[in-house]
């Protein structure tokens, strides 16, 4: 048990250090993956493990471009010509590794445009064995650009840009809340084996907004936010209504005063004995006036 989530850690820190993933996947092919930038070694060993110094070797991409060649000590970083330009001075194989017979080679500095299917040939040998090594380079999209193209009173027009992602990550517009908004425009393009994404989409609301580019691939996701403020009729007649309201009132409190006035003159001229006691307390109570919100429009 213990030795067995030893196991599984070793194999993670391996996989966490060296960025690199070997996946045989029943096909015979190995998966080899590496972030952009970084070294890459494909694998290639005889099954015989026999001594390979003096033998011959091809490492082809795509099935055409040269990519190593190496014939008894004869090889492509030694005056061999043939090698493609795309791989000139970023290749090397292991010279002490090949009396075990492994031909492996390691890429130095890989691009986006490295990816593809490589294989390593001894065309001589009997029988003849053929390895097959996918290379994947991953370029981890970058932070997306985000900025508010245009707006109005009522709406903003947002713009997100991904410049350059391999594999193609999914991008998309939320809101705070984690919603998707639909998107008005999206241009991609492709250049350099990396994708260029534009994502336009237009909001009705104040919020904080997201560009959110997922490559689900190489489990990795990536946002930029922007904040939009964008003036909400709050403007309710609550103040201007609770100033009718008071003058109303209060012309309806003085009628009221007026006739008691009258009355008590009208009483104390033909009563005269009993005096008035008591008055009345009147109690106005003024709501207090929302203040008005006033129309803002704020570009980030
Ligand atoms: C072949 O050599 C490379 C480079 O030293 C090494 O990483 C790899 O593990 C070797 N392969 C085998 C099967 O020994």
């Amino acid at each position: 048990m213990s030795t067995a989530w030893e196991f599984l850690f070793f194999c993670f820190c391996l996989l966490t250090v060296f960025g690199i993933t070997l996946t045989p996947n029943g096909s015979g092919v190995v998966r080899v993956v590496v972030k952009e930038g970084s070294d890459a070694i494909l694998p290639c060993s005889l099954n015989t493990k026999e001594n390979a110094e003096s033998k011959l070797f091809d490492w082809k991409k795509d099935g055409g471009k040269e990519v190593f060649f190496y014939d008894a000590g004869l090889h492509s970083n030694n005056g061999r010509p043939g090698q493609d330009q795309q791989f000139k001075g970023r290749v090397s194989h292991f010279q002490d590794e090949l009396k075990f017979g492994n031909a492996s080679i390691k890429i130095r500095n890989t691009k986006v445009t490295d990816s593809g299917d490589y294989t390593c040939d001894f065309p001589r040998l009997q029988p003849r064995q053929i390895f097959h090594i996918q290379l994947v380079v991953v370029g981890a999209s970058p932070e997306p650009s985000v900025k508010t193209l245009n707006q109005t009173q009522d709406v903003a027009l947002l713009q997100c840009e991904i410049l350059g992602a391999f594999p193609k990550p999914t991008v998309e517009w939320q809101d705070s809340a984690g919603n998707k908004l639909p998107a008005e425009e999206t241009q991609v393009s492709e250049r350099g084996g990396s994708f260029y994404i534009i994502l336009q989409t237009t909001v009705k609301k104040t919020d904080n907004y997201s560009c959110v580019a997922t490559q689900e691939e190489i489990k990795h996701q990536i946002y930029a936010e922007t904040y939009v403020f964008i003036s909400e009729k709050l403007f309710v007649d609550t103040c201007s209504r609770g100033v009718v309201a008071g003058l109303f009132g209060g012309i309806f409190l003085g009628a009221v005063i007026f006739a008691a006035v009258q009355a008590f003159l009208v009483a104390t001229k033909f009563i005269t004995v009993r005096r008035n006691k008591g008055s009345r307390e009147k109690r106005l109570s003024l709501r207090s006036c929302r203040a008005a919100v006033k129309k803002h429009s704020l570009i980030d």
